[in-house]
């Protein structure tokens, strides 16, 4: 793993969109899967801004809430126009995110599975990290081999996304999420956390034991993954110093 810490969010997130520019100019028909939230906010600004070349380029959605139409305004099908497919020149039947109106989901995820390696497989997976260590939605206990299904909920995502629903009681509870396996077989994972409410579960996650107590320490046993921190949520590290001399002293042919 490679941890990268910055001072904010914003630095943080420059070192982020560097690694999707630099894949994007390299392979323009790269295959991306992208993470919704608050945490990428950042970096789909810094990428519209950045005015890459999309025509070629393949996504995958992690997540995606049942029941929710693609025209809910709190759906990740929202949340992808608005943040950052209107904004670009990707091509409409490239973009992938799972259905949440589908009639059939076991049947839905198996083709998502499908589609997936029929792109070729995902160069690069971005990630977010809940609060509990999730990844896509897969919560605590979640099989650190899983693929695409169907997950409930904790109380406590509910909890941290009720806010998009107006009150609690209208958030779901199930969703569709890529598994911790489908993530896994992603060529690059690029994991983005900021602020103190993440602290434990980064600590958790790159420092702790592999554990489905903490989904994202799965990442443990993938060969390429960088992480890419702000101050506050680097804070419960306890090799904080030497991931910064490490990312301070790169040699040449590692810097991007
Ligand atoms: P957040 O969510 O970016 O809104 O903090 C991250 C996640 O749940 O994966």
């Amino acid at each position: 793993m490679e941890i990268i810490i910055q001072p904010t969010p914003e630095a943080a997130t420059d070192v982020a969109a560097q690694i999707v520019a630099q894949l994007l100019r390299q392979k323009p028909r790269a295959v991306l899967g992208l993470p919704t939230g608050s945490t990428p906010l950042l970096l789909y600004r810094e990428l519209v801004r950045m005015k890459l070349n999309w025509r070629g380029v393949t996504t995958f959605n992690l997540d995606e809430y049942t029941g929710l139409s693609p025209e809910h305004p709190a759906s990740y099908h929202s949340f992808m126009r608005e943040n950052l497919f209107r904004h670009i020149n990707i091509v409409e039947k490239n973009i992938h995110i799972p259905d949440g109106m589908t009639g059939n989901v076991p049947a839905f995820c198996k083709e998502y599975e499908k589609q997936i390696r029929r792109a070729g497989g995902i160069d690069l997976q971005i990630l977010g990290i809940g609060a509990d260590g999730h990844i896509g939605f897969n919560e605590p206990s979640s099989s650190l081999a899983s693929r695409t299904r169907m997950k409930t909920l904790t109380v406590r995502t509910r909890q941290d996304n009720a806010k998009a629903f107006g009150k609690l009681t209208q958030a779901p509870h199930h969703v569709i999420t890529m598994g911790i396996g489908t993530i896994m077989e992603a060529r690059h994972c690029l994991l983005l956390a900021f602020g103190k409410k993440k602290a434990r579960a980064i600590a958790g996650a790159v420092e702790g034991p592999i554990t489905a107590m903490n989904p994202a320490s799965a990442l443990q046993l993938h060969p390429k993954v960088t992480v890419c921190l702000d101050e506050a949520a680097a804070s419960a590290l306890k090799m904080k110093r030497y991931y910064r001399w490490v990312f301070d002293n790169k040699p040449n042919w590692q810097k991007f």
